[in-house]
């Protein structure tokens, strides 16, 4: 995953072996697919250019933290990284923020051209909700439960909605609550669902679910605003996308509303009460609490 600067043994061990795992099924669910080459391979092209598999990890973590095994959650993790993928595709369209570089490689519609980007896109999207309904781990109950919290968290009122309101927010002045709830909505709550999905899928009790949510969300949040910092203070061949393209497309940031000192702070304190929610939980917290760490010092 390019450089990765993790601290702790255990989750750079962890990260390095479920990450491959992830990696090699994702390509394996559309191989098989009955759908034009063409579309399969644009899908495949995106899945496969890297990425650092941030959302699976999440899940992933969350079900180790409950000592569950972690085969019951890899259907459900890699339809997050479907929809992530999906996202980013679309986020780097001529409409939207007009990127030409993703995960190291030129972007989906440089390759495959807009029409076919935006199908790639639309054909991700919906395979995870299949993959989702079809997982052979899960009751019936648990998908549907599953379903609604993950569609709720992508949709017009979660990550879609958000990215309406970014784009809608270009070139003006945003208040630091506003352009919180656009952080929050386009990145923190995949995020934040990865994280409640593996509570859901390891059983996790209310209190639990609801800690790990409120964790989660913080997390989110410092997840963008890491971004936003990257984007300003990247190396772009290490960040595998341009710097500067928040710039170029007038956005709003918290480096643009804070400067690049008060956004590092906004990202520590975050940091730290995601990690205040997470230590009153009953899990195992070891891996998540190191999870946060890497994300707010992540290079890339
Ligand atoms: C980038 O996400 C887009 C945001 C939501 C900020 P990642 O930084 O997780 O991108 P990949 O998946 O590693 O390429
Ligand atoms: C993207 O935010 C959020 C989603 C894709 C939902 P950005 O536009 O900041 O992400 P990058 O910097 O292009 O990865
Ligand atoms: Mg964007
Ligand atoms: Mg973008
Ligand atoms: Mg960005």
């Amino acid at each position: 995953m390019g450089r990765v600067s993790v601290n702790n043994i255990e989750l750079e061990q962890f990260m390095k072996t479920e990450k491959e795992v992830i990696d090699k099924k994702l390509p394996i669910y559309i191989e098989s697919l009955q759908s034009p080459e063409k579309l399969k391979a644009s899908m495949i092209y995106s899945l496969e250019a890297g990425g650092k598999r941030v959302r699976p990890l999440l899940l992933l973590a969350t079900l180790h933290g409950f000592s569950k095994p972690l085969e019951i959650g890899y259907d459900v993790a890699s339809a997050l990284e479907m929809v992530h993928t999906y996202s980013l595709i679309h986020d780097d369209l001529p409409s939207m923020d007009d990127d030409d570089l993703r995960r190291g490689k030129p972007t989906n519609h440089i390759i495959y051209g807009e029409a076919m980007a935006t199908l790639a896109g639309d054909a991700l999207l919906t395979k995870s909700f299949q993959l989702i309904s079809c997982s052979e781990h899960l009751t019936s109950e648990r998908k549907v439960d599953l379903i609604q919290r993950i569609s709720r968290a992508i949709g017009p009122e979660g990550m879609v909605g958000g990215q309406v309101a970014d784009m809608e927010a270009e070139g003006k002045s945003l208040q630091a609550e506003d352009l919180q709830q656009i952080h929050e909505r386009k990145t923190g709550d995949l995020l934040a669902v990865a994280v409640e999905a593996g509570a859901m899928i390891a059983e996790a009790d209310v209190e639990d679910v609801q800690l790990l949510r409120q964790f989660a969300q913080h997390v989110g949040l410092a997840f963008q605003i890491k971004d936003d910092i990257l984007d300003i203070e990247g190396d772009e061949e290490e960040l595998g996308k341009p710097v500067g393209s928040d710039e170029d497309n007038d956005k709003n940031t918290y480096p643009k509303l804070l400067g690049l000192d008060g956004a590092k702070e906004k990202l520590e304190y975050h940091l730290t009460e995601a990690k205040k929610c997470l230590y009153q939980t009953s899990t195992n917290h070891t891996l998540l609490k190191e999870l946060a760490d890497y994300i707010g010092s992540r290079v890339n």
